[in-house]
């Protein structure tokens, strides 16, 4: 059986670490039915569309896809391709698995954090207007309907998956009707979870509660905004941007991609690092029912992590984007020719 997935290589560094991910899935021999769209700037300019309506009906059609970076113009220009696609497909899960890799030098060891953050609404929906000129206004819409749906999936996912505690960050001692709401949902989800420790804190309180010690947290649930930024926050305990994969999930389409963007200071160099985005497709591929392949890759994965020299330059190795994807495969294939353990 093939698996299609609608395949959105995205630009800067996109294609690069994209092509470098695709080449690892098919070598675990797992088949894939590719669907590839531009999208943003470049599909602008061959279908007059930031997001083509192929595209759309492609990931109607598969409910899948896997998602290089796009670049988004600063103040002006087309908007988040990110957030249309969140919408558009009612993707109102973002699910960010914070975990080290073997021998990536961090500040913090063996951290194993989730952050789980609403994807729909909130400030970061960027609903915003001038009101008369020098005035603007952003709309920050919570709903219980959102908020609830999205206490639920952090609360599902925690009894599923054995996790033992979920913080909801919130600042509903400023924000008292729009995060009290938030809160309030969250709490009373909490109420049919009792296996499952339930705590609150706000916002800039976590921040430093997490740089003095993440492990006090098992998953975070949060609005929109706070979610985007906790989570940068949280890549850094495991070596930054380039290792922290993500998945935007919908009860009935699921699109994977890296947190990073797509870094045009090095695209076309063959530098960039794909860990992120191929951590992203070990969620899809899970996602997909393929346990043994993504194990098959994570293990490689962290064995090639052994060696600093087949590593990237940004983590201080030697190899090109395409070398990190060989020796990756290389590893996947010579654990396949091993003898298995009697
Ligand atoms: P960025 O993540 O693209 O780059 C920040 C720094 O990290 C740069 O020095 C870059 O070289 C480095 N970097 C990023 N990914 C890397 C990788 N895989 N390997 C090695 N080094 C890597 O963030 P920036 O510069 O703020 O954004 C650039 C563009 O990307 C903007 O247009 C932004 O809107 C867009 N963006 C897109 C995202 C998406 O499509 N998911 C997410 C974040 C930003």
């Amino acid at each position: 059986m093939s698996h299609k997935v609608t395949l959105i290589p995205g630009d800067g560094i996109g294609p690069e670490v994209m092509n470098a991910t695709v080449r690892i899935l098919e070598a675990t021999g797992v088949k894939f039915d590719w669907e590839t769209f531009a999208v943003g700037a470049e599909a602008f300019e061959k279908s007059g569309e930031y997001i083509p309506k192929d595209l759309i009906e492609s990931l109607e059609r598969t409910h899948v896809g896997l998602k290089g970076p796009v670049t988004t113009p600063v103040g002006g220009g087309f908007p988040s391709i990110n957030v249309a696609l969140r919408k558009r497909f009612e993707l109102y899960a973002n699910f960010r698995p914070i975990r080290n890799l073997p021998h990536i030098p961090t500040r913090y060891p063996d951290v194993d954090l989730i952050i789980v953050r609403e994807n729909t609404e909130g400030l970061y929906s960027g609903l915003e207007h001038e009101v008369v000129p020098g005035v603007v206004e952003s709309l920050k819409i919570i709903t219980e309907k959102a908020s609830t749906r999205i206490a639920k999936f952090a609360f599902e996912y925690a009894r599923k998956n054995n996790r033992k505690k979920i913080h909801c960050i919130h600042k509903a001692n400023i924000m008292k009707l729009s995060d009290g709401l938030f809160l309030r949902c969250t709490r009373n989800v909490a109420k049919d979870y009792p296996e499952i420790t339930y705590g609150e804190h706000i916002v800039d309180n976590t921040c430093m509660q997490l740089v003095m010690n993440p492990y006090q947290y098992d998953m975070l649930v949060m609005e929109n905004l706070y979610g985007d930024i906790l989570s940068d926050l949280c890549a850094a305990f495991v070596g930054g941007l380039g290792f922290v994969p993500s998945a935007n999930l919908g009860d009935d389409c699921a699109v994977f991609e890296a947190v990073h963007g797509s870094a045009p200071d090095i695209a076309g160099k063959n530098v960039a690092n794909p860990t992120a985005l191929l951590r992203s497709a070990l969620l899809m591929v899970r996602h997909l029912g393929e346990h043994a392949a993504s194990t098959q890759i994570r293990n490689a994965l962290e064995r090639v992590y052994r060696h600093p020299e087949k590593l990237t330059r940004d983590i201080g190795g030697k190899s090109g984007t395409s070398e990190f994807a060989d020796a990756v495969i290389d590893e996947m294939q010579s654990s396949k020719a091993e003898p298995a353990p009697v």
